[in-house]
């Protein structure tokens, strides 16, 4: 059974921070924020607004672009790592603010980064096997990424959903095969009852690097022959030199010289980030949002990469294929992006001591 992508909606919080904003209240250069680590924009929450207002306001625009019934639905997963509650999932937070109940599952998972896209997974897998019975699934991904004021991190934080309906692939058919990679590590985890997460960036960025080889090799072959027959290779975007990175690292791996690897990366690499610089590190949703932005201009046919990664930590290569629906979620993310508040270091201090929880 052909499944994929039926509907994708996106929600980002009202305000904003610009990453040199925040370079001059902390006493930083500018261009280590921009150049150094690629990033621009920090998407931040207004009063009312968490992992939950995110996620069932990409929701509604998911439910609305997909037109179905709600009575067609028979899975909701959320993958998040800014649980509201240790027992009650996510889901249901979104599900009452969305008057969805009855005959479907609904629950919460949990693997930093990846949870998104195993919540996904999982809802392919459920459709693709005939369990769903003809239903569609829907899938959140939704994060409020805060690290401690000046730690280093600060200029990688971000906020914002990704909601996708699965089941019948009008915007995108997802292949069943997809590899996976996963080690028990400590590369960055957020204690029970701890406001910011605990990061070993090092260590983040070694098993970040070495989940994307070992999975894109194990999709590709050592010499990644077929890699360059993809229209992009998305990935999740801790911040975009992360990115840069990663494909030094599989390139050298393969044998690739440099001049090969940073054309591969400026061609179909690059051009993917366009909507993560304006929401920097949403967790979960930060890959989904990648995938989005390269969906919304793809041609029918487009054979796309997706490569997501959760400390702790695993990692998972999908690749699919654009089915030339109309990005009816590229406005509505460009509308929240040109009509948020932008801050200013005065404000962001002022929000930074009300906020103390992500
Ligand atoms: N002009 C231009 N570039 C400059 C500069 C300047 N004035 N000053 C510094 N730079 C460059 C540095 O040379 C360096 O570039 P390279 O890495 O290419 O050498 C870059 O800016 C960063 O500089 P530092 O390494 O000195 O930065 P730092 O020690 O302050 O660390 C950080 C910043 C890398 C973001 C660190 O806080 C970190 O590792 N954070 C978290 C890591 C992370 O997000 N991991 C993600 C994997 S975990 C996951 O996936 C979950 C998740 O999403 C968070």
């Amino acid at each position: 059974m052909k499944t994929g992508i039926s509907s994708i909606g996106i929600k980002l919080p009202s305000r904003y921070l610009d990453v040199r904003e925040l370079a001059t209240l902390r006493s930083v250069d500018p261009n280590k924020f921009t150049k150094g680590l690629g990033c621009h924009q920090i998407a931040l929450c207004g009063d009312h607004e968490d992992a939950v207002s995110l996620g069932a306001g990409a929701a509604e625009r998911a439910l609305e672009a997909w037109g179905g019934r709600r009575e067609d639905l028979g899975l909701i997963a959320v993958g998040t790592e800014t649980a509201a509650d240790m027992s009650r999932p996510l889901s249901a937070f979104i599900a009452e603010k969305l008057e969805l109940s009855g005959a479907l599952r609904s629950y919460e998972v949990k693997h930093a980064c990846y949870g998104g896209t195993l919540a996904l997974r999982q809802a392919l897998e459920w459709h693709a096997s005939g369990a769903a019975a003809g239903k569609s699934a829907l899938v959140i991904a939704s994060d409020v990424s805060l690290y401690a004021p000046k730690d280093p991190g600060e200029p990688t934080q971000g906020a914002g959903a990704v909601a996708m309906v699965i089941g019948a692939p009008t915007v995108a058919e997802i292949d069943i095969a997809t590899t996976s990679w996963s080690e028990p590590v400590f590369d960055f985890w957020r204690p029970v009852g701890e406001a910011h997460p605990r990061v070993d960036g090092p260590l983040s960025l070694d098993c970040y690097k070495r989940g994307a080889w070992e999975t894109t090799r194990a999709r590709f072959g050592d010499d990644l022959a077929g890699l360059d027959e993809l229209h992009a290779l998305c990935f999740h975007t801790p911040f975009p030199k992360m990115v840069k990175k990663a494909v030094r690292f599989i390139g050298e791996q393969a044998g690739w010289d440099e001049a090969k690897a940073s054309s591969f990366f400026e061609a179909k690499v690059e051009p993917s980030m366009r909507w993560n610089r304006q929401v920097g590190n949403s967790y979960t949703a930060s890959l989904w949002i990648a995938v989005a932005d390269v969906l919304s201009r793809a041609p029918s046919g487009a054979r796309i990469g997706a490569y997501s990664y959760g400390s702790g930590f695993g990692a998972e290569l999908l690749t699919m294929t654009a089915t030339g629906a109309a990005p009816t979620w590229a406005a509505p993310f460009e509308q929240d992006a040109l009509t948020r508040a932008a801050m200013d270091q005065s404000s962001y201090e002022t929000w930074r001591v009300k906020t103390t929880h992500a």
